[in-house]
């Protein structure tokens, strides 16, 4: 089979990736390829990856778009090493570089949500159809989409005219994250679907914003247009059923996903992970390459926050080592990006006004230490930055580095996740490999990968007040069982041995998708 995969990201190219959608594009297509199919993906270029030494122009489509007709390049991209059955391509046009050198994403403003995003992926998504009208690709047996921002290809098939030829085209979508949908006018913008194609008039009832009818919600056309719907943990399928408050449950698209689950279109496949050993014995955690020097980090702790360069370069400096400050008696991590999904549990108030991040560093005591690795919302970043500053217990690398992250996943005792909501996450995966149990919020792929007290621990609650409590006293439950040596490292032998391998994700999509 001949599955065509398009997508904002594709983390097998350098700078392909931003979150855990680019690390799905890398590894999927390598896993279906194994099994003997043959997978394309197909990104924009951002004017990055077609200037990849050895990435070749195959075609040039011409399109209308909005008033003007526009050039899209397609170019075949070096082949990835070791899987000839997939094949990279990107689509080239100057606007997919407007969100900056290197780049992905643009920041739009919160009164103009998605606005020059939709826009370079409307003229990205035109340009797909056309490749496909036009064969420029071997023709696909299925047109996997993935997130809101490759869901109009679905919408061009049913309804633009110069698509006819494609009607048919059996198309899976998949969600990596609900709390993004791609929300635009229908008219009476730059950035809508009329000022991108003029002349088209779909029936709007399938497609609307469910609170802003003269909207378009790509995320929802993605979901009710396209055969087959996916997301990435059985628990955030169900999750998004419900209707809830803000980010989680289904985010107002609820009764969409539950129609599509009545109708079977619905399902649940977990990601996998990459792990050294493809037969499946457990990896010794101890056999872990790197492994920070706790000390480094108990010394650093008084600097408080530190750039993550400057943390690798003085992870290399001997000098300090002429009296060597005790090792942490156990050292929290925490890596991901600072976004409220990832902590505003962490940041939650309680009772007594300080934060539940301020009680975690309470509790591990004066010689514990919680490392937190990461960047994001600049608001999030000073409330890391201003707590680091007050605590010793707290030692907040803000940036992010890959080394840096496997030092943490490789050196910690406990992996600290508490998301809000999670659609599946894969740092929880990545630190469990490594040997570290995982503390986590019992919600989507996190509920779906740490079974509570066999491979880690989690917790629940019903809202973000009652959550944060159930977070400290699954913490408390978590040291207590830290205080036991034998009763711990069997619990991080259990956790390392936990398996998500890709090959059976790859099968679950043969069967579940697209079959
Ligand atoms: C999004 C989700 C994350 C998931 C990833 C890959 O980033 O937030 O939970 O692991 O997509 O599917």
């Amino acid at each position: 089979m001949h599955v065509l995969m398009v997508a904002a990201e594709n983390g097998a190219l350098p700078g392909g990736k931003v979150g855990g959608m680019g690390d799905v594009l890398r590894d999927v297509p390598e896993a279906l390829a194994q099994l003997g199919h043959e997978v394309s993906v197909l990104t924009p270029g951002y004017q990055s990856f077609s200037r990849l030494p050895g990435a070749q122009r195959r075609a040039v489509v011409n399109l209308t778009f909005g008033d003007r007709l526009e050039q899209v390049e397609l170019f075949r991209l070096p082949q990835r090493p070791g899987a000839p059955g997939v094949a990279d391509w990107a689509l080239e046009h100057p606007l997919f570089a407007a969100a900056g050198a290197g780049r992905i994403y643009s920041d739009d403003p919160p009164d103009r949500p998605f606005a020059t995003d939709a826009t370079r992926f409307a003229l990205f998504c035109a340009a797909v159809v056309q490749v496909l009208a036009g064969q420029r690709l071997s023709r696909p047996d299925v047109v996997h989409l993935h997130d809101w921002h490759t869901a109009l290809v679905g919408l061009l098939i049913a309804s633009a005219p110069s698509a006819k030829a494609l009607a048919g085209t059996r198309l899976v979508y998949t969600i990596h994250n609900l709390a993004l949908q791609g929300i635009r006018p229908f008219a009476g913008d730059d950035s809508s679907l009329e000022a991108w194609f003029p002349g088209l008039t779909p029936d709007r009832e399938a497609i609307c914003d469910p609170r802003y009818p003269d909207c378009l919600n790509l995320m929802r056309a993605g979901i009710n247009l396209c055969h087959k719907v996916h997301t990435v943990s059985p628990t955030y399928a169900r999750e998004i059923q419900q209707p809830a408050a803000g980010d989680s449950g289904g985010a107002g698209l609820e009764q969409d996903l539950q129609r599509a689950a009545q109708e079977g279109r619905l399902e649940g496949i977990i990601n996998g992970c990459t792990y050294p050993d493809a037969g499946g014995e457990a990896v010794p955690f101890a056999d872990w390459p790197a492994r920070i020097r706790p000390e480094v980090l108990r010394w650093m702790g008084a600097s408080a926050t530190v750039s993550t360069a400057d943390f690798l370069a003085l992870h290399r400096l001997d000098g300090w080592e002429a009296a060597p400050p005790p090792p942490p008696a156990l050292m929290a991590t925490s890596v991901g990006r600072l976004t409220t999904q990832k902590v505003s549990l962490l940041l939650q108030a309680q009772q007594d006004g300080r934060t539940a991040l301020a009680h975690v560093l309470d509790r591990l005591g004066d010689d514990g230490l919680l490392v937190v690795l990461g960047s994001g919302d600049p608001a999030l970043e000073q409330a890391f930055t201003q707590q680091a500053a007050t605590s010793e217990r707290l030692l907040f690398l803000r940036g992010y580095s890959e080394a840096l992250s496997n030092l943490l996943y490789a050196s910690g005792d406990l992996f600290l996740m508490p998301s809000s909501f999670e659609p599946c996450g894969i740092s929880q995966m990545l630190a469990m490999r490594a040997g570290q149990p995982c503390l986590v919020h019992a919600v989507g792929g996190l509920a779906d990968t740490v079974e509570d007290g066999r491979t880690g621990f989690s917790f629940a609650g019903e809202d973000p007040q009652a959550q944060s409590q159930a977070m400290l006293q699954c913490l408390d439950e978590a040291l207590a069982l830290h205080r036991k040596p034998r009763s711990w490292r069997a619990l991080c032998k259990r956790a390392a041995a936990v398996r998500f391998p890709w090959d059976e994700v790859a099968r679950a999509y043969e069967a579940q998708l697209y079959r």
